[in-house]
């Protein structure tokens, strides 16, 4: 049996980890096997690159190089984690895919979006999400969230994509809403500026209907 593949997008600060742990609890309680996966990451390789892409003291990476290593990234994630799970039936979380590289490095960075969606198809070689969640949110307040918590962790600095300015955020928040609605059919828009148990009754009612339940 082919398994479900869920993204999570959105801009920085959005609440989606919390909504992921919440769905994912949500469904081994109804017996499915989840696996939860994260980009950039999800493998050793990929992780590797994570590390050169979110160091703030990588400031001279130029907009190509960053879109490249995320979809270098990607396509390892996807071979060596999201396939083999979807292949066994499984359902696959995944925290970010190929919308965040639409929203970040074409809407926030300028890169052409015919050239990042040959990108993505080539990082993704078919493996496209059965169901998109875009939470949406005023990077004012997801930004602010995340310097919150920084304080609190102190001394944990931001990483570079966090570190840029709050106009490149709201770009970032345009194109995933834009997004949403030019593929209504797979992307779904949700409002993550409501308490987290609200958000998770319309994250769950909407999964369901994806695995027809
Ligand atoms: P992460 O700490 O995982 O952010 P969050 O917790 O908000 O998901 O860092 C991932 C960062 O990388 C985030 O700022 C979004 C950015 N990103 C891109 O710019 N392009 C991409 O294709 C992906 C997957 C992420």
């Amino acid at each position: 049996m082919k398994g479900i593949f869920i993204t999570f997008e959105g801009p920085d600060g959005a609440g989606k980890t919390t909504q992921i742990k919440m769905l994912g609890l949500s469904l081994e309680q109804l017996n499915k096997s989840v696996v939860y996966t994260r980009e950039p990451g999800g493998t050793s390789i990929s992780e590797e690159i994570r590390g050169l892409l979110l160091d703030p003291r990588n400031k001279e990476m130029v907009a190509r190089t960053e879109a490249l290593l995320y979809a270098a990234a990607r396509a390892q994630h996807v071979e060596e984690v999201i396939r083999p799970a979807i292949e066994k039936g499984q359902i696959v979380l995944c925290d970010r895919y190929t919308d965040s590289t639409i929203a970040y490095q074409g809407f926030g960075r300028g890169i052409d979006i015919g050239f990042l969606n040959e990108l993505n198809a080539m990082a993704v070689a078919g493996v496209v999400p059965d169901l998109t969640l875009i939470f949406d949110l005023d990077p004012d307040i997801g930004i602010g969230r995340i310097n919150e918590k920084r304080i609190v962790a102190a001394g944990e600095e931001k990483d570079r994509i966090e570190q840029e300015n709050m106009e490149f955020h709201r770009k970032v928040r345009q194109g995933f809403r834009d997004l949403a609605l030019s593929e209504p059919q797979r992307c779904k828009i949700i409002n993550a500026g409501r308490d987290p148990e609200t958000i998770h009754s319309e994250v769950v009612r909407l999964v369901k209907e994806v695995l027809g339940l």
